[in-house]
């Protein structure tokens, strides 16, 4: 079952992008490290009149290290576009994301206006965090269920560098199911919209064949790597379910709520650092999205 979701305010977003993009030099979108290809929207270029754009692949902290340079490579050979990598730690981010927009638009260079640069991102991507971070004090409310919108706001990040929020959400365009499982994985999508069974049934699949290791030591199972790796994924889910107590009276796993404890680990990171896509995967999936 491929998952369907968009936030409930598309238009508003197409509509706000399409008013300010001609008083914008670049437009910054919020990518999540761990899907950097799922989560971004294929029609940003055509709805931003095909603006330079900086892709900023942000909670890397929760990325897996050695998979986040291959992303920003995949994005940096796009013509018109530069992607950096960013977490919520970064103290001062406003001089590297408008070094990076000065690079992306050089003839702005000796103009007397400053840099003047449009937001977007789907939920939860971190968008509201690092807006606050970048206005220096509490602007955008965090930690808003997925969907819901917010008004168009400017920012004065600096004298030369001024910011514009898009009110309401980016949508993802889920073409492929993995891309729509990926996505509910990592808590962009609306908590109605799919099955957390079958989210983490897809998510342990992959995380099998690829984080094995440290499903071991999260969930302390008493196997090797390579055992976990051989295991039906809902095997996995009740050996998991069981080892976090998820039981119940009777002694039965309640999968239910084994899934919910998969999801929050893997949100809050504690399940490691993982990707849960390369950008050869994710050109594997789009071939197949497109020829359907
Ligand atoms: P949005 O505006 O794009 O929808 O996202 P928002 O900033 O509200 O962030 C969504 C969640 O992601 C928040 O957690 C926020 O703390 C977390 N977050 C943002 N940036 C980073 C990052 O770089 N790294 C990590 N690990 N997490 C990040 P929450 O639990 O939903 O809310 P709260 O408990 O922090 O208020």
């Amino acid at each position: 079952m491929a998952i369907q979701w968009f936030p409930g305010h598309m238009h508003l977003t197409r509509k706000a992008i399409a008013e300010r993009i001609k008083d914008i030099d670049v437009v910054i979108e919020l990518l999540d490290a761990r899907l950097p290809g799922s989560s971004a929207n294929p029609l940003l270029s055509e709805l931003t009149g095909h603006r330079p754009t900086l892709k900023i692949l942000n909670k890397q902290d929760l990325a897996d290290p050695a998979r986040t340079p291959a992303w920003l490579d995949w994005y940096n050979a796009r013509p018109g576009t530069r992607a950096i990598a960013l977490d919520a730690s970064e103290r001062a981010p406003a001089r590297r994301l408008l070094a990076a927009c000065q690079e992306l638009a050089p003839e702005r260079r000796g103009l007397a206006r400053p840099m003047r640069v449009l937001t977007c991102g789907i939920p939860n991507v971190g968008k509201s965090t690092l807006i606050n971070s970048l206005a220096g004090r509490a602007q955008a409310k965090t930690g808003d269920e997925a969907g819901i919108t917010k008004q168009e706001q400017r920012i004065v990040v600096a004298d030369d560098f001024y910011l514009w929020d898009t009110p309401g959400m980016l949508w993802p365009r889920i073409i492929v199911a993995q891309s729509g499982f990926n996505l509910a994985a990592s808590g962009a999508v609306g908590r109605n919209a799919y099955d957390e069974e079958l989210v983490v049934l897809e998510l342990l699949g992959y995380l099998q064949r690829h984080y094995a290791q440290a499903l071991v030591e999260r969930y302390k199972l008493d196997m090797a790597p390579q055992d976990v790796a051989q295991l039906h994924d809902d095997e996995l889910l009740t050996a998991i379910g069981r080892k976090r107590g998820a039981v119940m009276s009777g002694g039965r796993v309640n999968i239910q709520k084994a899934a919910e404890l998969v999801l929050t680990d893997l949100r809050a990171g504690a399940i490691g650092r993982v990707t849960l896509e390369t950008p050869p995967e994710f050109e594997a999936w789009l071939a197949v999205g497109e020829a359907q």
